[in-house]
C-alpha cells in the first residue's frame, strides 16, 4: 500500500501541514506513575525478564477480568522498540487471538503506522493499559488499569522506548496520573519517567470521527518530528 492509499483508509484528503514545533514541557523532570502501592506483587513483576513477564500475564488474577477473559494480552513487537505504542485494553478479536490491535481499530493503527514509514514489531512496541479483555468492551475501570499498571511499567522498564504514544484517554490517563483531555493534551512532548511522551486518539474512536482523522495525521507528523529530534 502506498502512502496516498494509507491516507485514503484512513479518510483524510491529500493535504495535511505538520504543526508547529514540540512544545516542551517544563519542569516536568521525574516521572508521574500511577500511585500503586509498591507491594510485594508490584515489586515482583518489576524484577520479571520478559518470558516470565509474559507468564505472569497469563496466569493473572490481580482483577475481575481474568473472570471473562479467553486469554491475557501482553503486548507485541519488538523488545528493543524505540517507539511504543499503548492502547486501552483487547476488544473481542484481541481476545481471541492473543495480539493487541488486531481487529478493525487494528488496521488503522497499522495503516498509520505505515504512513510514518513504521511496521509493527520493526522498532514498534504495541502494548495497553490492561491486558484482558473489558466485557462489552467497556472502558477499563480505575482498579483495573492499577491491577495491570505493573505489568505495564515493567514491559515500559524492559524496552526503554525513546518515545511513548498513548492512543485514546484511558492510556494517556494511566501513564500521566491526570484527567486527560485528548484535544488539549496532544500536539504537546509530555514526561514519563524521563521518556517523551505523546498522545492521541484511539484508533477505534478514528473510525467514527472524520474530522479527528485530519487531527490524528498532524499528531503523527508530529510523532515523526519529535523521534528526529531526539536522535
Ligand atoms: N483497542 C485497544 O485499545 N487495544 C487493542 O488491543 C485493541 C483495540
Amino acid at each position: 500500500m502506498n502512502r496516498d492509499q494509507i491516507l485514503k483508509e484512513m479518510g483524510l484528503g491529500p493535504i495535511w501541514k505538520l504543526r508547529q514545533p514540540p512544545k516542551k514541557k517544563r519542569g516536568a523532570e521525574s516521572a508521574t506513575a500511577p500511585a500503586t502501592p509498591v507491594d510485594a506483587r508490584t515489586a515482583a513483576i518489576a524484577a520479571l525478564g520478559w518470558d516470565e513477564l509474559r507468564q505472569a500475564v497469563a496466569d493473572c488474577q490481580a482483577c475481575a477480568l481474568c473472570k471473562t477473559r479467553q486469554q491475557a494480552v501482553l503486548g507485541v513487537g519488538d523488545p528493543d522498540a524505540d517507539w511504543l505504542f499503548i492502547g486501552e485494553g483487547p476488544g473481542a478479536d484481541e481476545d481471541a487471538c492473543g495480539e493487541p490491535f488486531v481487529g478493525k481499530a487494528g488496521k488503522l493503527l497499522d495503516n498509520m503506522l505505515a504512513a510514518i514509514d513504521l511496521k509493527r514489531g520493526a522498532r514498534v512496541y504495541i502494548a495497553n493499559a490492561v491486558k484482558c479483555r473489558p466485557p462489552d468492551n467497556r472502558t477499563p475501570e480505575p482498579g483495573e488499569t492499577a491491577a495491570c499498571w505493573p505489568f505495564l511499567a515493567r514491559q515500559i522498564e524492559l524496552i526503554q522506548p525513546k518515545l511513548i504514544v498513548t492512543l485514546g484517554k484511558p492510556a494517556a490517563q494511566t501513564l500521566l496520573q491526570q484527567e486527560v483531555k485528548i484535544a488539549d493534551a496532544r500536539g504537546q512532548v509530555h514526561d514519563f519517567a524521563g521518556m517523551p511522551l505523546i498522545v492521541t486518539y484511539h484508533p477505534a474512536y478514528l473510525l467514527r470521527s472524520l474530522l479527528d482523522k485530519a487531527r490524528a495525521w498532524e499528531d503523527l507528523c508530529f510523532m515523526r518530528k519529535t523521534m528526529k529530534e531526539l536522535r
